[in-house]
């Protein structure tokens, strides 16, 4: 049989399937163009308050977290609450995001054991970590604390009398991190901590100074091992503590002192990061309580077109801790305001910087 002949016959030679042909391998290099541009199984939306899977699809475990920028990579160090860790450690995660949306989990970037004698029941709280270019070393600041001996009335249940900040170092910005000491920062009492980076590269510190009612914003030194200089105390109950630069402003923003339970977070401006600082205002209707979240950090997201600034915030789980959730927005900000819409899933660009919030499910 001649080959035009046996083409006629077959049915994949009919004028049809080629047409149906063709819009299969459009749809097919169009599917591959999207999956491609996310990477395989990735996503580009994040539903706030929902469990968020890493890499092998478990809950990401890195609460009361921070967020470092290096080299093209986001990385975010967090408490690590999951059932089954040996009750000796504490444990801070590591994961790394190039989208700020799917995480890789990379382990324990901070593994450590009971730091001091006089410590009872203890523990590793907000963990941050600074790059310090001079040094080449990464340094995580975390939150150690615990009922003390001879202080706290029963040692075996945890309190928050020791009130120090820990100080880790690493080579690389997974771990693991190398435990160096604890220490009360200028001599103060330090609960919550948060971090911040100027724009001249200048290290930040901000923590909580129950003594005072207030906190306190103080400068890393220069290989960033100590805190050496106070910038400001801010006499305002405020724990969760973080700040960012926005359009020439700082801002900060904090929760109240309600332990695991949710409240209004507030937040206030100064041209300077030694203020002053304007009064403190709601970040959302103060009946939503942050609508159920407490704040750990202000990520800022510069892209080609627009910069944005996410919220990140922990929904508390006190009975289930590694169930606790995140809630993480784009904020409304600019001219001395801030905002925190209400949570609904939302996507970004992290080439663009820009972020759309979708219709609530
Ligand atoms: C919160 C604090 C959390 C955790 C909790 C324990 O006030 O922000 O990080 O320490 O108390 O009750």
């Amino acid at each position: 049989m001649h080959k035009t002949e046996m083409r006629q016959l077959m049915p994949w030679s009919h004028p049809l399937f080629y047409g149906f042909k063709a819009a299969f391998c459009l749809l097919l290099t169009l599917s591959f163009c999207a999956s491609d541009a996310l990477g395989q199984g990735k996503t580009n939306t994040i539903y706030p308050g929902e469990v968020w899977p890493d890499n092998n699809g478990n809950h990401i475990q890195a609460h009361g977290g921070g967020i470092t920028k290096w080299k093209g990579h986001y990385y975010w160090y967090g408490e690590d609450r999951r059932e089954g860790l040996d009750p000796n450690y504490r444990y801070t995660s590591c994961y790394r995001s190039k989208d700020l949306v799917n995480w890789t989990h990379l382990g324990y970037a901070l593994k450590v054991s009971k730091p001091d004698t006089i410590l009872g029941e203890w523990v590793v709280e907000r963990p941050k970590v600074y790059y310090n270019a001079k040094t080449k070393k990464f340094v995580m600041y975390v939150h150690v604390d615990g009922s003390v001996k001879g202080v706290s009335p029963d040692p075996s249940i945890i309190a928050y009398h020791y009130a120090r900040v820990g100080v880790a170092i690493s080579d690389k910005p997974e771990g693991p991190f190398k435990f160096i000491r604890t220490f009360r920062p200028l001599g103060h009492e330090s609960r919550d901590i948060g971090q911040f980076i100027d724009d001249d590269g200048s290290a930040y510190l901000i923590f909580e100074d129950r003594p005072v009612r207030g906190f306190r914003i103080a400068k890393l030194s220069d290989d960033y091992l100590d805190v050496e200089k106070e910038m400001c105390l801010i006499t305002e109950r405020i724990e969760g503590g973080a700040i960012v630069k926005y359009e020439g402003l700082y801002y900060v923003i904090g929760s109240g002192l309600t332990g695991w339970n949710a409240n209004p977070n507030k937040y206030a401006t100064a041209t300077s990061l030694s203020g002053p600082w304007s009064e403190f205002k709601d970040i959302a209707p103060p009946e939503t309580n942050t609508y159920g979240s407490q704040s750990s950090m202000l990520v800022k997201v510069q892209g080609t077109k627009t910069t944005s600034i996410i919220f990140t915030g922990d929904v508390w789980k006190p009975k289930t801790q590694w169930d606790s959730r995140y809630l993480w927005m784009p904020l409304e900000i600019g001219d001395g305001k801030l905002w925190l819409p209400e949570p609904a899933p939302w996507t970004l660009n992290i080439k663009t910087g820009e972020t759309k919030i979708l219709k609530k499910k």
